[in-house]
C-alpha cells in the first residue's frame, strides 16, 4: 500500500489529545515516538487473554505466553534480517544491551586492549565502556567527527589497532542525524581481528534492517523508539559469537542445572536473560515491528526526507542570513535520519521549548540529548531538536516554524 500518512496517523490514537488549547504536533519521536493503537491492543489482549510467566509452568495460558515471546523473538530476527532467533536477546533498552555486551566481553579484557568509540555517542555508549575501563585497565578510544557531524572515516583507520577487541559506535547519531556507513568500518574491524558492535537505537525505528550486510557483530535498539513498548529493548549477536560469551546476571529462567556450591548455564539467547523477563513488552515490540514492516517504507523515507528537508529550509529562512540559527548535521538534502538539532543564539533551549509546548502544542527535546562530549566538541551547552515520525505531517512542521517564529519575536 502506498503510504498515506493521514491514514498512518490515524492510527495513533493519542494525536487526538490537545496540550492546553492546541493540537498536540509531536516531535520528540527520537526520545520516545509515539505507539499506534493496533500495539496498544497487542499489549492489552496479551495481557487480557493469556498472561503468564514463561517457561516455568505447563499450564495453557503459560504454554501460549511462552509462545507469544518465542514469536516476538523470531519477529525481531526478522525485522534485523537474521535467520536465527536465538541470537536476540531481549534486554530492558539499548542502555540494557550496552550495559550487557560491556560486562560480558569486558570479562575477557585486559590492560592493554582498546574499545573504541566516537565522539558522536550517546551517554549510553559512553559510560558502559568508561565503566569497563574503571574495571579492567583497558584503553578507551575516541573516532573524531567531521565539522557535520559525521564520524569522520578518514581517521578511523587509524583508531583501529591490532589492540581493538571492540569498535562500538552510534548507527544514527540522536544529535546530528547523521547515518554511519557500517561495512567498511566492520571490514576494518575484523581485518584487524577486532568486532563491531552498532548502538541502533535512532536507526531502528526507520524499517527494516540488514545487519549481515551491515557486517555489524552486535546489534542493540530500545523498543519504545520503535513504535512500541518502554521497558524492552534487544541486543543481536552472532551466535558464535554469543555462545562464546558469560553471563553477566544471574538468577532464573538462565540456568541449565543449580546445585548450592555450582551451576551450569543454558545457552543463548537464555543465558543472558535472568528472571521474568519483559513477556508483555516483547509481544507489543513485535506487534510494533509487524505494524512498521507492514508500512510502504521507501514512501515513508521519502515523506519524511520531505518533512525534515522543509523543516530545515524553514529555520534557514527565519533565520535570514543573520548566522544566529545553528543546525547540527549534514546540510539539507543530504542523507540524514529526520531529526534537526539547533542552536539559537541568546535563546536557551529550554525556552524554545516552553514556549514551544505551551503556545503552540509542539513536543521538543531542549538540552544536550545525552550527548555532552558531543555539544562540548561544538561549544554548545544544548541544542533544540526537533524529530520525526511516521505520523508528522505538514501542519506539524507549520506549528513548529510558526512557534521559531513567535520564539523570534519574544525571545528575540
Ligand atoms: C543513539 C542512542 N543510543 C542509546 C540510547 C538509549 O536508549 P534507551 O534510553 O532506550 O536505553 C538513545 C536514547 O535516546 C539513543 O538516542
Amino acid at each position: 500500500m502506498r503510504f498515506d500518512v493521514d491514514q498512518v496517523a490515524g492510527q495513533f490514537g493519542i494525536l487526538n489529545r490537545r496540550v492546553g488549547d492546541h493540537p498536540l504536533h509531536y516531535l520528540d519521536n527520537a526520545a520516545t515516538s509515539q505507539v499506534p493503537d493496533c500495539v496498544l491492543e497487542a499489549v492489552a489482549s496479551h495481557d487480557r487473554t493469556r498472561r503468564a510467566n514463561v517457561k516455568r509452568g505447563v499450564h495453557r495460558l503459560s504454554e501460549e505466553a511462552d509462545e507469544a515471546y518465542e514469536n516476538a523473538r523470531m519477529e525481531v530476527a526478522k525485522y534485523l534480517g537474521v535467520g536465527c532467533a536465538d541470537e536476540v536477546i531481549f534486554t530492558g533498552g539499548a542502555t540494557a544491551g550496552i550495559n550487557l555486551l560491556a560486562q560480558s566481553l569486558g570479562h575477557d579484557m585486559r590492560p592493554g586492549d582498546e574499545v573504541l568509540i566516537s565522539q558522536l555517542e550517546h551517554h549510553s555508549n559512553i559510560i558502559p565502556w568508561q565503566m569497563l575501563r574503571a574495571r579492567t585497565g583497558i584503553t578507551l578510544r575516541f573516532a573524531p567527527v567531521t565539522h557535520d557531524g559525521r564520524l569522520d572515516l578518514s581517521e578511523i583507520e587509524g583508531c583501529i589497532t591490532r589492540k581493538t577487541k571492540l569498535v562500538a559506535l552510534t548507527h544514527g547519531s540522536n544529535v546530528t542525524g547523521s547515518i554511519t556507513d557500517a561495512s567498511p568500518i566492520a571490514a576494518l574491524a575484523h581485518d584487524r581481528g577486532a568486532r563491531l558492535m552498532l548502538d541502533g537505537a535512532q536507526t531502528a525505528p526507520h524499517g527494516p534492517l540488514d545487519l549481515t550486510s551491515l557486517g555489524a557483530d552486535y546489534y542493540v535498539f530500545s523498543g519504545h523508539k520503535v513504535y512500541g513498548p518502554s521497558g524492552i529493548g534487544i541486543v543481536w549477536g552472532r551466535k558464535e559469537l554469543l555462545e562464546e560469551m558469560p553471563a553477566v546476571f544471574g538468577g532464573g529462567e538462565m540456568i541449565e542445572d543449580v546445585g548450592l556450591e555450582r551451576s551450569t548455564y543454558a545457552p543463548p539467547p537464555h543465558r543472558f536473560e535472568a528472571g521474568t523477563p519483559p513477556i508483555t513488552q516483547a509481544v507489543g515490540l513485535a506487534a510494533a515491528l509487524e505494524w512498521l514492516s507492514s508500512q510502504d517504507i521507501e514512501g515513508l523515507h521519502l515523506h519524511l526526507r520531505g518533512l525534515t528537508d522543509q523543516l530545515i529550509q524553514g529555520l534557514e529562512h527565519i533565520d535570514r542570513g543573520q548566522g544566529r540559527i545553528r543546525i547540527l548535521g549534514p546540510n539539507r538534502g543530504e542523507q540524514r535520519l529526520p531529526l534537526v538539532s539547533f542552536s539559537v543564539q541568546g535563546m536557551h533551549p529550554h525556552d524554545i521549548c516552553q514556549i514551544m509546548s505551551d503556545h503552540h502544542g509542539v513536543a521538543l527535546r531542549g538540552g544536550h540529548h545525552c550527548a555532552q562530549p558531543l555539544h562540548d566538541l561544538y561549544g554548545l551547552d544544548g541544542t533544540s531538536r526537533a524529530s520525526l515520525a511516521a505520523f508528522n505531517r505538514q501542519a506539524d512542521i507549520d506549528a513548529f516554524l510558526g512557534g521559531m517564529e513567535h520564539c523570534f519575536r519574544v525571545l528575540g
